[in-house]
């Protein structure tokens, strides 16, 4: 008789072909998602009577919104000068070509085609709301302008979701001199200048001093931008410009400054000195308790606090100066807040109630970066709160539509026309329905956690685990790190393209050449 397989050997091979089945669904599953977006089903218009709902801004706020949002139920119309939505947690990879800048964009066009009723978008930059009014003016900033360029849209809902700018503190030099990390254009900056920077230091009898200082990128501002960023540019020197230039490659140096005594304040103590000593180890120079006060064309100047109290004035020459300090307040946002009385003590944003609605209004609510609502200024918080406004926008539509049928309904029962029994059951089933529909739960931030990307292959996260907490660090956090963002990418197409990048980036190299 022929001897049978042990059984060890038989469950291995049905892991086998279960592990054949799990790829092909994975495939098959692809290929259906890609056939959908390619195909979407015909939209409607829709009912014009019905509300106008108006949502400013492209960003995690306003998409997670969108996202939610049954449009069929509103008049939609949406506003941002941008016409994607960015995935900004990869956006530091895309500064050195890790990954392409397109990669990670998601047309809105696209978006807006995938809903039920169709919504309006207009590429502008909303310059005022008048909360009386109830009107936005919006202005086409674009190259090219029709002969209108600027009007007025009538809101009876509105939506400010125009996230935040760049913090400079008034310090001078900063807007002129500096790169900031906030869009897709900034990458691309970023990517550009490193590269001169390296060119004009590789050129023939330039002097140490100035390959010295050209090799120099100072980054300012330790929280997770700027620690991200300066990972990612020691990540590209090491495995790029290392091989591809190597006789400059010695004078290569990433400083970070930080205000505070350490970097990335928000993060456990742990995490805090896992980075600080993973940066040692790439050679990153970490200035803490430096504050920058001047910024010059081609140095920083600083004011580094001593052990003893003393405060002394350093000047720091640098080829690219990298500006992350956090958030400032939008002009349009500021400008909203001086017209309402309620808004008179809100600084870092516009105040809001904890169903997000504007405070001193009843018809505008804000979410994201530009709301104050007692978190941080993150994705996952923005994108919370927008989830949180579709469901509170379906749930009132459905409201309405309820009561209405209630009112129809009780005046045919009044008037005595049809069958009063089914009438009364179906105004008793809708009451039920809409007690359920009208008990909506304050918004509530419920923390995963924090990722960051370190540099070298290591990344550190904080992450909500059962009750507590769990704060790790190393080359396992960067696979976590990997797979977590690769999740949350947008759309099937951005994940594919973030996939190809990091694969081609890996097999290939950086792409060095300057556009
Ligand atoms: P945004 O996403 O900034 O969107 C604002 C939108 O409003 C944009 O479409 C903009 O074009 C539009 N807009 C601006 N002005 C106007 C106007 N006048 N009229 C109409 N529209 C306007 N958070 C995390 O949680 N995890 C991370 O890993 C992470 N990584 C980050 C990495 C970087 C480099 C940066 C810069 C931020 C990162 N963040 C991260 C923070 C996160 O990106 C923000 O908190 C988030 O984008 C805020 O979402 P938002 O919708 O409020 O604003
Ligand atoms: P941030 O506000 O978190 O950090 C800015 C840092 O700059 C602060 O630590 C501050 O002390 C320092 N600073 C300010 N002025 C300075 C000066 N003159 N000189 C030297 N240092 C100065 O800003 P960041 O990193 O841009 O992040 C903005 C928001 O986006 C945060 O809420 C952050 O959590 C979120 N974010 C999250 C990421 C993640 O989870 N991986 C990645 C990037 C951003």
């Amino acid at each position: 008789p022929k001897p049978k397989p042990g059984k060890l050997r038989r469950t291995l091979r049905w892991a086998w072909r279960l592990s054949y089945l799990s790829v092909a669904g994975l495939v098959g599953y692809t290929l259906y998602v890609i056939y959908d977006d390619r195909h979407p089903v015909p939209q409607f218009e829709p009912d014009p009577s019905k509300k106008t709902l108006v949502i400013l801004g492209t960003g995690w706020g306003s998409v997670a919104l969108l996202k939610k949002l049954d449009t069929e139920n509103y008049n939609v119309v949406v506003v941002s000068p941008r016409n994607y939505f960015l995935f900004t947690p990869l956006l530091p990879s895309c500064t050195t070509g890790t990954i392409e800048h397109r990669s990670i964009m998601e047309p809105v066009r696209a978006i807006l085609r995938h809903k039920r009723a169709a919504a309006k978008y207009y590429e502008a930059d909303a310059s005022s709301i008048d909360p009386d009014r109830k009107v936005i003016r919006i202005v086409d900033n674009s190259e090219i302008k029709g002969a209108t360029s600027e009007t007025e849209i009538p809101y009876d809902m509105l939506v400010i979701g125009v996230g935040a700018e760049n913090a400079t503190f008034g310090i001078p030099g900063v807007r002129e001199h500096s790169c900031f990390l906030k869009e897709i254009g900034d990458a691309q900056q970023i990517r550009k200048k490193i590269m001169d920077c390296v060119e004009t230091a590789a050129f023939k009898d330039q002097s140490q001093e100035e390959v010295d200082r050209l090799m120099h990128m100072v980054v300012v501002g330790g929280g997770p931008t700027g620690v991200e960023f300066a990972g990612e540019l020691q990540d590209f020197f090491d495995e790029d410009i290392k091989k591809l230039v190597p006789e400059i490659s010695p004078r290569f140096k990433v400083t970070l400054i930080e205000a505070l005594p350490n970097v990335l304040p928000s993060f456990s103590k742990q995490l805090i000195d896992y980075t600080e000593n993973t940066f040692r180890e790439e050679k990153i120079d970490i200035k803490t308790k430096t504050v920058v006060k001047r910024v010059t064309d081609k140095t920083v100047e600083a004011e580094v606090s001593r052990p003893d109290g003393t405060k002394e004035r350093v000047v720091i020459p640098y080829g690219l100066l990298v500006w992350a300090t956090g958030n400032a307040v939008r002009p349009i946002v500021k400008d909203l807040m001086t017209r309402i009385p309620a808004q008179k003590d809100a600084r870092r944003g516009l105040a809001v109630n904890e169903y997000l609605v504007v405070q001193g209004t009843r018809d505008i609510w804000a979410i994201g970066d530009c709301a104050v609502a007692g978190y941080a200024p993150t994705a996952q918080v923005a994108s919370q709160e927008g989830n949180f406004l579709g469901r509170l926008f379906n749930n009132m539509a459905k409201t309405e539509d309820h009561e209405a049928r209630i009112r129809e309904l009780s005046s045919k029962m009044n008037i005595g026309s049809g069958n009063s029994a089914e009438a009364a059951a179906e105004i008793e089933k809708l009451e039920k329905q809409l007690r359920r529909i009208k008990d909506i739960k304050p918004f509530r931030y419920s923390h995963q956690g924090s990722l960051a990307y370190i540099g070298s292959e290591k990344a550190v996260a904080d992450v909500s685990w059962w009750n507590g907490n769990l704060a790790t660090g190393g080359s396992m956090t960067y696979l976590f790190w990997r797979s977590a963002y690769l999740s949350m990418c947008f759309s099937t197409r951005n994940r594919v393209l973030v996939i190809l990048d990091w694969l081609k980036s890996k097999a290939f190299g950086r792409d060095v050449s300057r556009e």
